[in-house]
């Protein structure tokens, strides 16, 4: 009999409180399958707002989209992977886990130059980010306003964008101010008067032309449209419910978005390879043991975490 392993499912709708540890037995790989000994599994909003009231989820509901972690067995047919390997793989059902199967195609290598913490928070955020930067068109001669800049998606946003060419002016509260002029950013408070600041800073930058809402507060898309008069030029992937009534670009799931699915498989593979060479840096602000993700879910709610979350398996 296979080893019995622990992952953590929201036991009903609710809130933190509804999150259990149970024990589980891994499945074994089927055809074209991987199964990941995970080390450590990315926290990201959506694991929250998956068992949320109203989610329409029935529960038990397993969670965790992306793991990092080693290859422990790989089903018939697989070529690529084998016992050993250091992986990270999104999407996957249930990352929060000591073992999880998923086909092998959500599955790179994790790249060396980061520490598997790192890797856990690279994918998720990462497409996400990279789906909002292909899909608004971003090249060498824009000024790109992303909000939320201090989050995961935001963070991957700016990074990307400023590699394309582009000027990014970025919303954050002030303490990542410093780290977001790191990545070539100018940053911006967010808040009431978000417009002028931002208007402060087109007189060096340039007139932004296009914005990327990774925050979700009526000010981003407020500010966004006022600000750029090309409205296929603006994407949100929080406020997916206004997009349509604003005619901007509504990215994601659900809502009438946009999942972009291909583009964000094809990101995977870019993700891991500028993470690789350095040109693409993850940050962590918090890591729990598996059995602490409530608290680490009461802490990504409050929406500030800014760095990413990550579960440990050991
Ligand atoms: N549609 C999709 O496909 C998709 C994919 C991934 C994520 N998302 C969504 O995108 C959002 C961000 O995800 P994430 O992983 O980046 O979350 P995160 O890592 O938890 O980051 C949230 C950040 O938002 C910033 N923030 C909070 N209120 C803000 C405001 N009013 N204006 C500007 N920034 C604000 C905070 O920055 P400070 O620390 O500076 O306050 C915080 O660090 C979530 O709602 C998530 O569900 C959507």
């Amino acid at each position: 009999m296979a080893d019995v392993g622990r992952e953590v499912v929201a036991s009903a709708l609710g809130g933190p409180e509804v999150l259990r540890v149970r024990e589980v037995e891994p499945r074994a790989p089927g055809p074209g399958e991987v199964q990941i000994r995970v080390h450590a599994a990315g926290v990201n909003p959506w694991d929250w707002k998956s068992y949320a009231p109203g989610a329409g989820a029935r529960p038990p509901v397993r969670l965790g989209l992306e793991v990092a972690g080693v290859v422990q067995a790989v089903g018939p047919g697989v070529r690529w992977y084998s016992p050993g390997d250091e992986v990270v793989a999104w999407p996957v059902t249930g990352g929060y886990a000591d073992v999880v199967t998923a086909p092998h195609q959500v599955l790179v290598r994790r790249p060396e130059r980061l520490d598997v913490v790192q890797a856990a928070g690279l994918l998720a955020a990462g497409v996400a980010a990279a789906h909002a930067v292909e899909a608004t068109g971003v090249g060498d001669d824009d000024v790109v306003l992303v909000h939320g800049a201090a989050g995961g998606v935001g963070r991957a946003a700016v990074q990307l964008a400023v590699l394309r060419g582009a000027r990014v002016v970025a919303t954050a509260s002030g303490g990542w101010h410093d780290c977001l002029r790191r990545f070539g950013a100018e940053p911006v408070t967010y808040g009431p008067g978000l417009l002028d600041r931002v208007r402060e800073v087109e007189g060096r930058v340039g007139r932004v032309s296009v914005a990327i809402d990774a925050a979700g507060s009526p000010e981003a898309l407020d500010t966004s449209v006022t600000l750029v008069a090309d409205r296929s030029r603006i994407a949100t992937l929080v406020a997916l419910d206004r997009a349509a009534d604003l005619g901007v670009l509504a990215l994601g799931h659900g809502a009438g978005a946009d999942p972009g699915t291909d583009v964000r498989d094809a990101a995977r593979s870019q993700l891991a390879a500028l993470a690789a060479d350095g040109s693409l840096d993850v940050l962590v602000s918090g890591t729990y043991p598996l059995e602490e993700a409530a608290a680490a879910h009461v802490r990504s709610r409050e929406g500030h975490a800014g760095g990413k979350l990550v579960l440990l398996t050991r």
